[in-house]
């Protein structure tokens, strides 16, 4: 073999064995268990220890498992969380993004996603925001992933609202939004009617409603977001240079703060456009307040 030839050959094994990688990657044997400690100024005794799962960019579709969704839930399970909280984009068929058939919502998918979280139980509740992939799926398909997953999951749906939750008499508000993409998306409602002391912790599929957050000086302690995959394909060296956010690398993943407000962003479970993932394993979190 000459020279050409080796490094020809070369470049397709490393091109076949970095797909195989990130492939396996995309599995459900690959999702990892997160767990975040976030400290809370002055939170209250009684919710010290309390723990949040948060899921988050299923994209139940033909890329992505129900294995892989229903293996997500089983590790946030195995955690004994308090809450459950998912932050958005159920499905991936949107002909915003993907076009023709690809694109268009197709029931089954979400059928799927739904019986692979029904065994998701929480003693305070499972709360869900819709994200941008649910809402260019269409209004029919945003109505039937509120009502499935709430008649099969037992989600309960924060669309601009709050609600006040109780552990051993103390108390703290969970507050979600409308995708931050969406004219609907209304942090001012969601805000609507709380006390300023109270513990506030945000779901918002996109971190970047954190933008709107600064703007309107809302006192906020937490926000839960996904959206960005945290690259999904992270390339070393190079990282993922083309995120979806106003605010760039900022909210990748991970834990972000601005001032006393902190953001966590998960990884998410789920793919788009291919059943690939590198630097960048599918998550499954469970975030423990003290
Ligand atoms: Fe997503």
């Amino acid at each position: 073999m000459n020279r050409r030839n080796f490094l020809k050959y070369s470049l397709r094994g490393l091109i076949v064995a970095t797909l195989g990688k990130g492939y396996y990657n995309s599995t459900a044997a690959q999702v990892e268990l997160v767990r975040v400690p976030v400290r809370i100024k002055q939170l209250p005794t009684p919710l010290q220890g309390l723990k949040i799962g948060l899921l988050t960019d299923f994209h139940s579709s033909f890329i992505v498992s129900d294995g892989l969704i229903k293996a997500s839930a089983d590790l946030v399970m195995s955690e004994r969380p308090d809450v459950i909280v998912l932050a958005g984009d159920f499905i991936s068929g949107s002909t915003k993004f993907l076009s023709g058939s690809i694109g268009e919502f197709k029931p089954r998918y979400l059928e799927r996603c739904a019986a692979a979280l029904s065994h998701l139980k929480a003693p305070l509740g499972i709360y869900g925001v819709l994200g941008n992939h649910d809402f260019w799926s269409g209004l029919a398909a945003v109505g039937a992933i509120c009502d499935t997953l709430s008649k099969r999951v037992g989600v309960t749906w924060l669309r601009n609202t709050s609600v006040e939750l109780n552990k051993a008499g103390a108390t703290f508000h969970l507050l979600g939004v409308d995708d931050y993409w969406e004219s609907s998306c209304s942090l001012a409602a969601a805000c609507k009617g709380i006390n300023g002391d109270s513990i506030k912790i945000l779901l918002s599929h996109n971190p970047d409603i954190n933008d709107d957050i600064s703007l309107s000086n809302e006192r906020i302690d937490l926000v839960l977001s996904g959206h960005t995959h945290g690259g999904q394909i992270v390339v070393p060296f190079l990282g993922q240079p083309v995120m979806p956010s106003k605010f760039g690398q900022k909210y990748r993943q991970g834990l972000a703060r601005d001032g006393e407000r902190q953001t966590y962003v998960s990884r998410g479970v789920g793919c788009l456009l291919a059943p690939i993932r590198l630097n960048c394993m599918p998550e499954a979190t469970v975030l423990t307040l003290f």
